[in-house]
This record gives structure tokens, C-alpha cells and sequence, in this order.
């Protein structure tokens, strides 16, 4: 039996597999549906995409900021996606000659995460297709992946089970009221929580498996890898946030000045750690799990390092 609610954890890694069997869907069938990217629409929520700080942007630029966070959301789950699909590949040796069921859930994980990189992969091309040329996203999905897998499995899967509870808040997000919201990318949220649930599930339980064969010692270094992997998270948001700033003003049809620059790239960086950061980081689940299995003092090295992030 595990801490939350009387499930044995054998039956939770079988609800992942019904669950997944049963929302289980295809990329052009489903979700792209024979639609476009329409460029009168906001592609991210503002709940998301945090246009309130783009202070000095008109509602036109507004919703292009929206559209360049839709093109990097895509490239930024294509590439957490490659480093999760390897740990949880990795994972499932644990499972070979064990429960059968629980490799039955790593396994449809690991399909799962290929299709969502190719989903996004195509999210990209398509919104190629609508927007200006000059985009860069020049962030290595492997080498990150190599840095990554570096670090302590708690480590990874603190960061993973952070990811993958955050696409449901997004998910929440892209479903307030806002008639200006791209209906594609809206499916695009949607589709992508309906398996990602079971993915946070099922982090949750190796992480506590993983946990359960650490010394304090071993986990006391775990907390400051995790700490570590955020830090290297918020340096490729740092990289991005200025890239996407840089294609906004060359594409933005006037003239913006450096001091105005600097603060949409301020705006791009708050976005984007708030999406891929603290969106999470705050998930009362996120919160729950890690408390279980760390310190008091620990806990506080780790909000400490994620204040510094604001
Ligand atoms: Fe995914
Ligand atoms: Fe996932």
C-alpha cells in the first residue's frame, strides 16, 4: 500500500494502463483534424503566456508573443520529452522480470512520449507555416538528454513529475473563457494532459520506489542534483526567452528600442519560467510527494533555490 488513498501500487500502475488504453489517441486523426494555425488567434492562454507583463505591446503584438510561446512550448516538450523517454526506458529494466503490469505502464509511457515528440514536432512545422521566417530554437534535445541522465534517477524524476503535473494546470488554463484562443492548440493541451496524467501517476510511484533504496546520504546529494537540473532548466528558458525577444523585435513591423528589448525579454523569461517552472513546482501533488520524502531542511533548499527564480 502506498501513502495516498488505499490502492495497492500494483493496481494504480493497472489504472494507468486501462486509462490509457482507453484515452489513447492518434496525432493527425484526432488532433490535427485537417485544421491550420490561424495567425488572427492567440496560441497560448494568457494565463500562460502572461501578456500583462508585455507592458508596452499593443493587442496585435500580444497575441504574436502568444504565438512565438505556442512555437516554443512545442520545441521545449519535444525536448524534455527525449531526456523522460530515455529515464523511463531506463526505468522499466527494474520491471523486466517483476510485475508485469508495471512494465506494461512504462512501456505505453515510453510510446506515449515518442508520439507527443512527434506531435510537437509537427505543432512546430505548422506553426512555421503561419508565422514570419527568422524563429530559432537551437537548444540540442540530446545534449540536454545527455546532461540530464548525468544526474541521480530521484533527481530526474523529481524534475519529470514537476514536467508532467504541469501540462494539467496548462491544460486548465487553455480552457478559461477566451474566444480569441487557437481551438487547435486548445485540442493540442488537451490531448497531450489526457495521457500525461497517467505519466505523473506513474513518476510519482518509481519516484518512490527509487527513493526507498537511497541512503539519507544519497538523497541529501539527490535534492541538490534536482536544485542543479532546475538551474540548468531556467538557463535554456534564459537562452530562449532572449531568442524568442530577439525574433519578436525583427519581426514586430516598428522600430522597438534597447530599453524596450530588454523588457520583453524580461517578460518572455517570466513567461517562460512560470510555464515551465513554477507552474509545477506550486502543483499541490508536486508539493505533497516531495514532502514525503525529504527533509524539513531540505524542503527549504529547494524553495530557497526556486525563489531566486522569480
Ligand atoms: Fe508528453
Ligand atoms: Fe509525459
Amino acid at each position: 500500500m502506498n501513502a495516498i488513498g488505499n490502492i495497492s501500487t500494483s493496481d494504480r500502475y493497472e489504472r494507468t494502463v486501462e486509462t490509457s488504453k482507453r484515452v489513447r489517441w492518434d496525432i493527425e486523426k484526432d488532433v490535427i483534424r485537417g485544421r491550420r494555425f490561424d495567425t488572427t488567434h492567440k496560441f497560448l492562454p494568457d494565463g500562460l503566456s502572461l501578456v500583462d507583463a508585455f507592458e508596452t505591446l499593443s493587442a496585435g503584438e500580444k497575441r504574436f508573443v502568444s504565438q512565438i510561446q505556442g512555437r516554443t512550448y512545442a520545441n521545449i516538450f519535444g525536448l524534455v520529452e527525449r531526456f523522460i523517454n530515455a529515464k523511463v526506458l531506463e526505468l522499466s529494466h527494474d520491471h523486466w522480470f517483476g510485475d508485469q503490469v508495471a512494465l506494461e505502464a512504462l512501456v505505453r509511457f515510453s510510446d506515449e512520449e515518442l508520439k507527443h515528440q512527434a506531435l510537437f514536432r509537427r505543432i512546430d512545422a505548422m506553426i512555421g507555416d503561419v508565422l514570419p521566417d527568422g524563429y530559432r530554437f537551437d537548444i540540442d534535445p540530446n545534449g540536454v538528454a545527455r546532461a540530464v541522465l548525468g544526474k541521480s534517477t530521484w533527481a530526474v524524476l523529481g524534475l519529470t513529475l514537476d514536467i508532467e503535473l504541469f501540462t494539467q494546470l496548462h491544460y486548465r488554463r487553455s480552457i478559461d473563457p477566451d474566444t480569441e484562443l487557437s481551438e487547435l492548440f486548445k485540442d493540442v493541451f488537451l490531448y497531450h494532459w489526457r495521457e500525461e496524467s497517467q505519466h505523473a501517476i506513474i513518476d510519482e510511484l518509481e519516484w518512490v520506489r527509487v527513493d526507498a533504496t537511497l541512503t539519507a546520504e544519497e538523497r541529501d546529494r539527490a535534492v541538490d542534483e534536482l536544485i542543479e537540473l532546475v538551474a540548468a532548466v531556467d538557463g535554456i528558458l534564459q537562452i530562449q526567452a532572449k531568442a524568442d525577444a530577439t525574433y519578436f523585435v525583427a519581426a514586430c513591423a516598428r522600430a522597438v528600442g534597447e530599453a524596450e528589448a530588454a523588457t520583453i525579454d524580461a517578460a518572455f523569461l517570466k513567461a517562460y519560467r512560470w510555464q515551465y517552472i513554477h507552474s509545477g513546482a506550486q502543483h499541490p501533488q508536486f508539493g505533497k510527494v516531495l514532502s514525503s520524502l525529504i527533509t524539513e531542511k531540505q524542503g527549504q533548499r529547494i524553495q530557497s533555490a526556486l525563489a531566486t527564480l522569480q
